[in-house]
């Protein structure tokens, strides 16, 4: 069960952070995985191919058509399929309302919410062609919550949720299914760098009492991803160890 043997997955921002626990999960569940990213992926890569794992790294602007179209085109010609989309890519620039600029505003809108429609339309036709696709986009625990200096950040982690709601109505009927998963307080190295005694402090707000790892995020996208959970579609799956009253 929940294995994606034989499947071509793309996880975009996979370089870093959480991105690198999907990937590493989806190697492990048996699938060939397409890694995205603007920084470079290889060395990951290659720590990863050195345990045997099928990734291969492509430089990939998500806000950018072209880019995103020729990193599809050359799956297309080396691997003929592309079954799961893991829209992972996002950035944060976080600053009180009164004070952000808009182009903190629309840097964050452009990459967490337009690479959607970029990566979406540049997959979908590979997908509606195979009568089968997973498309998984990363949302957040503070699309429900709000948190302070981040309007920009709240509102575009809450667009991805409707996106994934109206998408997934229209291509249902090609037996694609499109969710998102909406982490908690998941350690990388964004969080490394916050004070211990304010991480402490969090983790006491955690029912389970630890921090999430960028693996725990890796099984949830899985879960999506994979063909068993054909019948859940368009839900937003709450991955916080328990913080969020749902
Ligand atoms: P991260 O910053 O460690 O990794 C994000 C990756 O996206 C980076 O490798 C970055 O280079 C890449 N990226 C940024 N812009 C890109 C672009 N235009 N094209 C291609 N790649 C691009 O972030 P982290 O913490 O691993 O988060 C991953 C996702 O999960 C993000 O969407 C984030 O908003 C979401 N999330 C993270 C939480 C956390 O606690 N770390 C909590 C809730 C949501």
């Amino acid at each position: 069960m929940f294995r994606l043997d034989g499947q071509v997955a793309i996880v975009t921002g996979g370089a870093q952070g959480i991105g690198v626990g999907i990937c590493k999960v989806f190697i492990e569940a048996g699938a060939t995985v397409a890694m995205w990213d603007i920084v470079d992926g290889q060395p990951v890569v290659d720590e990863i191919t050195a345990n045997g794992g099928n990734i291969f790294y492509q430089k990939v602007d998500v806000t950018s058509k072209e880019s995103t179209e020729s990193a599809v085109a050359e799956i297309m010609e080396k691997h003929g399929r592309i079954d799961v989309l893991i829209n992972n890519a996002g950035i944060i620039r976080d600053k009180s309302f009164m004070k952000m600029t808009e182009d903190q505003w629309d840097s964050v809108m452009n990459v967490n919410v337009k690479s959607l429609y970029v990566t979406a339309k540049a997959v979908l036709p590979h997908m509606i062609e195979a009568q089968y696709g997973r498309i998984v986009s990363a949302s957040s625990i503070n699309a429900m919550n709000g948190a302070y200096g981040q309007t920009n950040y709240s509102a575009s982690k809450a667009a991805i949720q409707g996106f994934t709601r109206s998408l997934c109505r229209e291509v249902g009927k090609h037996r694609i299914t499109v969710n998102c998963v909406a982490p908690g307080f998941i350690k990388t190295a964004m969080t490394d760098s916050i004070p211990k005694e304010i991480i402490e402090g969090a983790i006491k707000q955690i029912p389970i009492r630890r921090i999430g790892l960028p693996e725990d995020m890796g099984y949830a996208y899985l879960f999506l991803a994979s063909k068993e959970a054909e019948f859940i579609n368009g839900i937003t799956l709450h991955a916080n160890g328990g913080v969020y009253p749902i």
